[in-house]
């Protein structure tokens, strides 16, 4: 559910006329729904009512500090996976004691800053990592607490650019050295081993391969156990999915209470790391037609927004939803959306059927709230896009149009050297 819907042929943003935001902030433009944000957290987060329970939202799909804030606000902490994500969590006001540090490549550097800004946990992908972390608490008087991210083997069963919790996937230890990297851990005076995590890959739109992994985890935890470690938290990552077409992902109500009985009397905290499920449908992006295009055997319509802003259809053929901002009631026609990029590889849909486009005219872009504007880049010189935000009848700015110089600015402070 979210709120972005038409009214008479008009896209409304909540209860503003999409084309009253265009026309102050122009295209390509993210706009996201505060309510829709809301909706979804709160869904998500009530869903775990009767468990001990934190929701951290995963950064990485939309970082913008206005967001992270909104959602800071109604009890969400982070999953961050660099020192540029956890300084946007600060920068937002997350609680630190609600932030868990994910990834396989986390430097010093960041390691350090996560230790001093007193975060929650690390989820650790390896021995070397392990290490890295006891040194740098050690030599900085601290503790850290730390999870491994188990790779429990289970088929998330999504697209395989997205599946992280199979063998071969480069994420987390494999479950079978558990045992031996926690006995590690313990020995370790700067770590401590306080939990348990696992995150099997993004898009899942069944219940049953997170139950399969959390078996596997409640095996391991009942090992420990024995072995006087005591966990305190379980940390089951994100990845529930969203419809952009016609999937069918389970309510997180449902999500929920399958979670919430499997843990049922275990004295643990549990951790979701949700990104999508939160963000994905609580933004879209507004592009411009530039031209219609005709060929021999394609209907082209070149539009303003190309891949460096939305770059999901040309990495993993994914599917997003397209509608006249204003719908005239044309006829429909066959078309390929693509961007200005010099790519053939640069396209938003491909054999779509819409109503008649003409230049001029505005598209929206659903479900691009979640590794949407987080992905894009300036390929090709294009400066960014804005971002607005809507509440209720009100609109602003959440992050600003790039401008030529943004594009430069890192560069024309350095002078020329021939
Ligand atoms: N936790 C960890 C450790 C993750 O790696 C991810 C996503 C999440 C949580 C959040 O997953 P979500 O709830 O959003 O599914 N760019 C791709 C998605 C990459 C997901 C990476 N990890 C896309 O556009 O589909």
């Amino acid at each position: 559910m979210h709120y972005f819907t038409e009214k008479d042929g008009n896209l409304y943003a909540e209860e503003v006329l999409v084309e009253d935001i265009v026309k102050e902030y122009g295209t390509p433009l993210y706009i996201y729904s505060s309510r829709t944000l809301k909706r979804h957290f709160n869904a998500f987060d009530s869903a775990f009512y009767n468990i001990p329970h934190i929701t951290c939202f995963s950064v990485k799909c939309n970082s913008n500090i206005h967001v992270l804030n909104l959602l800071k606000n109604e009890g969400a902490g982070a999953d961050i996976v660099s020192g540029g994500e956890l300084y946007r969590a600060l920068r937002a006001e997350i609680d630190p004691q609600k932030i868990v540090f994910s990834g396989v490549g986390k430097q010093e550097h960041e390691i350090r800053e996560a230790l001093q800004a007193n975060i929650l946990m690390f989820n650790v992908e390896s021995m070397e990592e392990l290490q890295k972390i006891n040194e740098i608490a050690l030599s900085m008087g601290k503790i850290a607490n730390i999870s491994f991210r188990i790779n429990p083997d289970v088929d998330p069963k999504t697209h395989p650019y997205i599946s992280t919790g199979l063998k071969e996937n480069k994420f987390g230890i494999n479950i079978n050295d558990a045992i031996y990297a926690y006995k590690s851990a313990k020995e370790l005076k700067g770590i401590n081993p306080v939990g348990i995590d696992c995150h099997i890959g993004s898009q899942l739109t069944e219940i049953d391969p997170f139950l399969d992994a959390l078996d596997k985890l409640k095996v391991l935890y009942a090992e420990l156990k024995e072995l006087g470690i005591h966990i305190k938290y379980l940390d089951l990552g994100g990845g529930l999915g969203i419809q952009y077409k016609e999937e069918e992902p389970p309510h997180p109500k449902e999500f929920g209470e399958a979670l919430s009985k499997a843990l049922m009397g275990y004295p643990l905290t549990l951790i979701l790391e949700p990104g999508r499920v939160i963000a994905g449908n609580a933004g879209v992006l507004i592009t411009r037609v530039i031209y219609t295009k005709e060929t021999s055997n394609k209907n082209f319509l070149i539009v303003d927004a190309g891949m460096n802003d939305l770059i999901r259809p040309s990495l993993y053929n994914s599917y997003h939803r397209i509608a006249p901002v204003k719908n005239m009631g044309r006829e429909i026609k066959k078309y390929d959306v693509v961007g200005p990029i010099c790519e053939s590889g640069d396209f938003l849909a491909k054999d779509r059927e819409l109503p008649e486009s003409r230049s001029g005219e505005l598209l929206c872009v659903f479900s691009a709230g979640a590794y949407g504007f987080v992905m894009s880049s300036q390929y090709n010189s294009r400066p960014r896009a804005a971002e607005v935000m809507v509440t209720g009848d009100e609109f602003y700015l959440i992050r600003e149009r790039e401008s030529y110089r943004d594009l430069v600015y890192l560069e024309d402070s350095i002078p020329f050297r021939n």
